[in-house]
């Protein structure tokens, strides 16, 4: 698949997260000299980000292998089980979505993570025994859109906790350049400072509007990407300038017309726009957070003075009487 093409390898590759990189390479120098496992990493911080390829470029630098998996993906005690025996001395295991492991699955990875061993109940009754399976030395890089949403037991078995940024539009420019050059389409500045400050803080959504317009320009132009090719192609797909999409308009537009501008609890929020609470918190909220067109207030959510202007409409026009 051509994501995977795109993804950096190494650190020196990986444009932005500046204080991540620094602080990791750090860590994994360290452990490479004294020739052990890197401790584990928890990576938090909203969807598309780079925390999978965050993982496998640890892997990379520290030379281990890599396995990926995630939350949901292991139903059973015995499925970790299997994972983990199968792991080589300073592997990484990669578990997505941490925050969705069973409780019984949970249970065996705290002494994994802490100890590198399994302890097995076989048998039932009277003639159960509980024997112990030592594990190889290995890296657990977990990753969750938000470090609140983990237990502290298993939160608090991670050496190294770290959430991820949304990107500056100047460093999506530079991501979208390095992706448009490995994937041969010709852009110039200014066509990727368009897609840039219509992708939301995230490169994932960077590349994939890279894509659509790279498919814009090659059917109404002649492929070169300019600011005015990616405009038309990002207007075709309702992506406004500031990137907000048709749900980031539909809750703003919610809040402000349905609730009176807020406040509105999350849940309330979430069943008049018909998406999941998590959802709205993890995927959009933090950037219409970040670009300030929303406040969280112990009461709930508002819609600021910028989203009113940006959505054209008039600052209390709205409000309903009593
Ligand atoms: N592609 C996706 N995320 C990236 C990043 N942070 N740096 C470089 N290329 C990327």
């Amino acid at each position: 698949e051509l994501e995977g093409s795109l993804r950096p390898k190494t650190f020196s590759e990986y444009i932005g997260q500046e204080k991540v990189k620094e602080r990791l390479s750090i860590f994994i120098q360290a452990a490479k000299s004294r020739g052990e496992a890197l401790d584990h990493v928890l990576l938090y911080g909203p969807p598309g980000l780079g925390k999978t390829t965050l993982a496998s470029i640890i892997a990379n630098e520290m030379g281990s292998g890599l396995r990926i998996t995630s939350g949901p993906a292991i139903e059973r005690p015995g499925d970790l089980a299997a994972i983990l025996t199968n792991l080589g001395d300073r592997d990484v295991l990669f578990i997505d979505e941490i925050h969705r492991l069973n409780r019984s699955v949970e249970e065996i990875l705290y002494p994994a993570m802490e100890d590198f061993c399994l302890d097995i109940i076989i048998g039932k009754g009277p003639s159960a025994r509980s024997i112990r399976i030592d594990l190889p030395r290995f890296t657990l890089i977990g990753a969750t859109t938000r470090a609140g949403m983990l237990t502290s037991p298993l939160r608090d078995r991670f050496g190294v906790v770290t959430r991820l940024e949304l990107y500056s539009v100047d460093e999506l420019k530079l991501i979208v350049k390095r992706s448009a050059a490995i994937l041969n389409v010709e852009i110039d500045d200014l066509g990727a400072l368009e897609i840039a400050r219509r992708s939301r803080g995230t490169p994932r959504i960077a590349n994939r509007l890279l894509k659509r317009v790279r498919d814009y320009a090659q059917v109404k132009g002649n492929g070169f990407i300019d600011m005015d090719t990616a405009s038309k192609a990002l207007d075709l797909l309702d992506i406004d300038k500031l990137g907000l999409d048709h749900t980031d308009r539909k809750i703003l537009e919610t809040i402000i017309i349905k609730f009176g501008g807020g406040p509105v609890g999350i849940d309330t929020l979430a069943y008049a726009i018909g998406e999941e609470a998590e959802t709205i918190e993890d995927v959009y909220e933090p950037y219409l957070l970040q670009i300030g067109f929303i406040s969280r207030t112990h009461r709930g959510r508002i819609a600021t003075r910028l989203a009113y202007e940006h959505l054209g409409i008039k600052l209390g026009g709205f409000e309903v009487e009593g």
